[in-house]
């Protein structure tokens, strides 16, 4: 049972401040994964207030690239950083994590396609190691480099590792319906998309509609949940959303 775990940055980090952890939120997920009995597990973490700031300061996105060694050394140095951070706060607790740099396993093509090594990746986890990836900026042919989230981090992962839960822990308790109540599950995007608000295939902003209309892609259940629900998620329970689009 492979299980693929993103904490998003405005869990970890306080998104307001520069480069701020946020503390008791960061403790309690460590917390919660500290306690869980969980196997062959690999986390990802989003950027907050340190990838963010500094992609916005130097104009770069997941489409938005440069060719300045000072922004892809600003950016990608904030994220170690981060990095850091949560893999010793994770290892105080009892968990084996190691860190895995993005942009050394990482390119994408002209078109912006996506590939990720995870040789490595598998090593670490059958060595019984948590290996810890982060958003960050990697090659981008044409382009100079570019970001790439945590988000398409999950989804390769999850494809290549053949991943059998993927959990999505963000700031918001699930995919909330224009009444702002968490919709139970999601098995196609034309069911949600009056919902979300949002039918543009090209979204590659991290926005929820491109959330979902990627998750619907794997071949494995993906759960989006808040972090209260993360012990549920470990214990592998389904809370929040669940999207799940084998069945198309
Ligand atoms: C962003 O990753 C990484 C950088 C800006 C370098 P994410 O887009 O996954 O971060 P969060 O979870 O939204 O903060």
């Amino acid at each position: 049972m492979t299980t693929v775990l993103k904490l998003g940055g405005s869990i970890i980090t306080e998104k307001e401040g520069v480069e701020k952890i946020h503390e008791p939120r960061l403790g309690k997920a460590v917390g919660m994964l500290a306690n869980a009995d969980i196997s062959r597990l690999v986390l990802v973490h989003g950027g907050g207030s340190f990838g963010h700031h500094h992609a916005n300061k130097y104009d770069v996105s997941t489409t938005d690239g440069t060719h300045d060694p000072d922004a892809v050394l600003d950016i990608h140095e904030a994220m170690k950083r981060l990095n850091e951070v949560v893999v010793h706060r994770l290892n105080e607790a009892g968990v084996p994590a190691v860190p895995v740099h993005t942009l050394s396993t990482a390119s994408r093509d002209a078109a912006g396609a996506l590939t990720l090594g995870t040789t490595a990746v598998e090593t670490l986890l059958a060595e019984g190691f948590v290996p810890v990836l982060h958003g960050d900026v990697i090659a981008h042919e044409g382009k100079g480099v570019t970001v790439v989230s945590g988000d398409e981090i999950v989804t390769a992962l999850a494809q290549s590792l053949d991943a059998d839960r993927v959990g999505l822990c963000s700031a918001v308790p699930g995919v909330l319906d224009a009444e702002n109540n968490v919709i139970p599950e999601i098995t196609s995007f034309e069911s949600v998309a009056q919902a979300l608000g949002e039918s543009d295939a090209t979204d590659v902003s991290g926005g929820m509609a491109g959330k979902v209309r990627e998750l619907l892609t794997l071949g494995a259940p993906a759960d989006i949940f808040g972090l209260d629900d993360l012990a549920a998620f470990l214990a592998g329970k389904s809370p929040g959303t669940r999207i799940d689009g084998r069945g198309n």
